[in-house]
């Protein structure tokens, strides 16, 4: 990187641990500057000394918690305010939702709100910087996760008040990065800002271990059926952090994929996607929907 040109900018959410974390480390050290969107200070702090330690670069810290409408606004604000550019947005944060229903400040099913509504909100509050900054991306990080939810999204309940499996519901929210990545390319198209989505692959972090704090206000789901032994043991072994984060920085930063938009990558590699998840019209009716809802709860 030239010396003397400034730093470019890149925000990645969940950056205070796992891939996330991961992510901004390398982004840093390849001498980016790099601010960190976590929820929690101490546990944020400590990624960002962290992050400032391995690269010797500059790292923030700026609070976010997706499952609030007003910390995304808060947070959208302050990142505004203090970053005329932003060359990058990794959308990294996220949760499995580990046998527990929750709902997010909005009364939206934890997964589907923080994996999916979040981000959404988020992205279109950063959208107009993004376009200032051209060439721009944005990076989702999605899951193959999202086969397990074979037949889409269940549109007549997204909240899954009647039914709720935690795979399903994590597929779901996966499918829903899918099909938010499809319609944001089409809508920023010749905007100079791509963006596209990214399965990492399987990691070794701590997804699917909920959190205190979610579980204070978490149901624990009795019926579901726990992931049989067999199952388990068909898991391959699970990469290292900074391995599952390789992904996500080649989408942020190779100069080969400057035009690439709108395509879903198999952890390094570009790969085809169940008609389901292809399906144009399922990803635009996803983002009606979830554009409906931001409407129901306006900024006051
Ligand atoms: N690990 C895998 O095998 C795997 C495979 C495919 C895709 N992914 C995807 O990779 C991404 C990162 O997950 P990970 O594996 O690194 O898991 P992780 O270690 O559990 O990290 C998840 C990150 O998301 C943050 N987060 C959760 N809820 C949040 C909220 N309400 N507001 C703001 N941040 C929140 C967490 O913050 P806290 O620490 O405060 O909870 C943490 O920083 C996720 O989108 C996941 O779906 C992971």
């Amino acid at each position: 990187m030239d010396g003397d040109a400034p730093r470019p900018v890149a925000i990645v959410t969940g950056g205070n641990t796992g891939i996330g974390f991961e992510t901004a480390a390398g982004l840093a050290e390849r001498g980016w500057h790099v601010v960190v969107g976590a929820r929690d200070e101490r546990r944020g702090a400590d990624a960002v000394a962290e992050i400032r330690r391995r690269s010797g670069g500059p790292a923030d810290l700026v609070r976010l918690d997706l499952a609030s409408f007003a910390s995304i606004r808060e947070f959208a604000a302050t990142v505004l305010d203090r970053y005329p550019r932003i060359d990058v947005l990794v959308n990294n944060a996220g949760l499995a939702p580990g046998g527990h229903r929750w709902e997010t400040a909005e009364g939206f099913e934890a997964a589907f709100g923080v994996n999916h509504v979040g981000p959404h909100l988020l992205t279109g509050l950063l959208r107009d910087r993004l376009v200032e900054s051209g060439p721009a991306r944005v990076v989702v990080v999605s899951s193959g996760a999202y086969r397990a939810a074979p037949d889409g999204l269940c549109f007549h309940d997204l909240q899954h008040r009647d039914e709720f499996h935690s795979l399903r519901v994590y597929a779901e929210s996966k499918l829903a990065n899918i099909y938010f990545t499809h319609v944001l390319a089409r809508e920023l198209a010749g905007t100079g800002v791509t963006v596209n989505a990214v399965n990492p692959g399987y990691v070794a972090t701590q997804l699917g271990q909920p959190r205190e704090a979610d579980l204070a206000r978490a149901v624990a789901m009795p019926k579901e059926p726990a992931a049989s032994s067999a199952a388990l043991a068909n898991l391959p072994e699970p990469m290292s952090p900074a391995r599952g984060a390789a992904p996500s920085i080649t989408l942020a930063t190779s100069p080969e994929l400057a035009g690439t938009t709108g395509v879903y990558f198999d952890r390094g590699r570009p790969a085809a996607l169940s008609p389901v998840a292809a399906d144009l019209g399922l990803a635009q009716r996803l983002w009606d929907e979830t554009e409906r809802l931001l409407a129901s709860h306006p900024a006051h």
